[in-house]
C-alpha cells in the first residue's frame, strides 16, 4: 500500500490504518464485539487475537496503528508486536492518545468503562505511560475525545505543555467525538504556538451516516493537518452485521448498491470515506482478520458521482447519529 504525507508533519503514512479501540479490552461498544473475541478474555489469548490482526493488516500494507491509554492493554499489545515482528520506527506511523483511564478492570460490563480529564496532571501521567510502553515508535499524541465542554482548549497550562511535546519532535493532535465536532475543529484550527499551528492532525467520525464534520476537516487538511477517520462503519451499523429493524430500509440499499458495484457494506462504506479529497487515513476497526481483510478490499472500490448520489439520502442528523450511538451497548 502506497504511503502519503500526513499533512504537513513530515510523517508518511498509508491511506488504511487499523485503530485498537476493540483488540485491547474485553468490553466494547461495536456490534457484536463479544462473539469477535470468542468470550475468551484470557490476556494471552486477547494478544494473541490482536497479533493476528495486526499481522493481517501488515501484510495488507497497512503501516498506520492507532491506539489510546484507554483501550485497555491497546498500547501494551501493540509494543509486544512492534517488537516481536522487529518493525524499524521508520517503517511505520503509530499514534496514541491521552485523556481517558481505563477503569474497567478487564471486565465487559463495568458502571464505567473509561473516565475523562483533560487535566494537566493526566498529560503528564500518561504521556509518560505511552512512551514507556511505545518509546521512539510514537509519532502522534491526540487528545482523546477533546469537546468544547472538557475546556482542554482553553486550558493554557496543557496546550502550552503540548506545543513543548511538538518542540521536542512528537506530532500533537485531537480527535473529537459527539454532535458538535465541527465547532471543536474550528476552534482548535486557531490555536498556535511560536507562530505555528500547534495540532498536525485531527481524527474525528464521519461516515455514510454522519457527515457533518465535512466542510471543518477539509478546512483542517487545506490548513496543513493530517485528516484521520475513525468509525467509518458507525461501529458496525455500516456493516452485513446490522440487522436492526430500524435500519432495515438502508440495509436494503446497502446490499443493493454493494452487490451492484461487486463489494460488501463495509467495503463500501469505507471506500465513500477514502473518496473525500481531504481526507489522510481512514481506519478500520476490525476486530477479526476476515473484517480486517474485508475492509481493505475498499481499495479496490471505483468511487463515482453515481455512488454519491445513490448514497446521499442515508445521511442522519449529528443529534439522531449520536444518540443511537450512545444507546449502543458495551458487549
Ligand atoms: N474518540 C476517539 O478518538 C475514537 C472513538 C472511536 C474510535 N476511534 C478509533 O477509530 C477506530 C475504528 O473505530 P471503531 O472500531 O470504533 O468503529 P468502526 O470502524 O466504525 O466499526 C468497526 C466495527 O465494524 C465491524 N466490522 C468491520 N468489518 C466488518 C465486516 N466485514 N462484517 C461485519 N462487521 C464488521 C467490526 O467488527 P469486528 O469487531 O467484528 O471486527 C467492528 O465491530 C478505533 O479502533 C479507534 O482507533 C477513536
Amino acid at each position: 500500500m502506497q504511503c502519503y504525507p500526513f499533512g504537513k508533519s513530515g510523517i508518511k503514512t498509508t491511506r488504511l490504518g487499523l485503530g485498537l479501540a476493540a483488540l485491547g479490552r474485553p468490553g466494547y461498544i461495536n456490534l457484536g464485539h463479544a462473539d469477535d473475541l470468542d468470550r475468551d478474555y484470557d490476556v494471552a489469548a486477547m494478544q494473541a487475537g490482536a497479533f493476528a490482526v495486526l499481522d493481517a493488516a501488515w501484510d495488507a500494507g497497512i503501516r498506520y496503528f492507532d491506539a489510546a491509554r484507554s483501550y485497555g492493554r491497546a498500547e501494551e499489545f501493540l509494543a509486544n508486536w512492534l517488537t516481536a515482528r522487529k518493525i524499524d520506527v521508520n517503517a511505520v506511523a503509530v499514534g496514541s492518545k491521552w485523556g481517558y483511564t481505563y477503569t474497567a478492570e478487564w471486565q465487559v460490563s463495568a458502571e464505567k468503562h473509561e473516565v475523562k480529564d483533560h487535566s494537566l496532571p493526566m498529560l503528564q501521567r500518561q504521556i509518560g505511560e505511552s512512551h514507556t510502553l511505545l518509546g521512539n515508535h510514537l509519532d502522534l499524541y491526540q487528545i482523546h475525545s477533546a469537546t468544547l465542554d472538557s475546556g482542554v482548549m482553553d486550558n493554557q497550562d496543557v496546550l502550552s505543555r503540548l506545543a513543548a511535546l511538538r518542540n521536542d519532535g512528537l506530532l500533537i493532535g485531537f480527535s473529537v467525538s459527539g454532535a458538535n465536532q465541527a465547532a471543536t475543529i474550528e476552534k482548535a484550527l486557531s490555536i498556535r504556538f511560536d507562530g505555528e499551528l500547534l495540532f498536525g492532525g485531527v481524527q474525528a467520525t464521519f461516515n455514510l451516516l454522519e457527515r457533518s464534520a465535512e466542510s471543518a476537516l477539509h478546512a483542517a487538511n487545506d490548513a496543513g493537518l493530517g485528516v484521520i477517520v475513525k468509525e467509518a462503519l458507525s461501529n458496525g451499523r455500516l456493516t452485513p452485521r446490522n440487522d436492526m429493524p430500524e435500519f432495515a430500509e438502508q440495509r436494503a440499499l446497502l446490499d443493493r448498491i454493494s452487490a451492484e458495484n461487486g463489494t460488501t457494506i463495509d467495503a463500501l462504506a469505507i471506500a465513500f470515506v477514502l473518496s473525500q479529497p481531504w481526507v489522510s487515513v481512514v481506519l478500520s476497526g476490525a476486530a477479526t482478520v476476515a473484517h480486517l481483510q474485508s475492509n481493505v478490499c475498499a481499495l479496490d472500490v471505483a468511487w463515482s458521482a453515481e455512488l454519491d448520489a445513490q448514497l446521499a439520502d442515508l445521511t442522519e442528523t449529528a443529534e439522531a447519529y449520536w444518540q443511537t450511538r450512545s444507546n449502543l451497548a458495551w458487549n
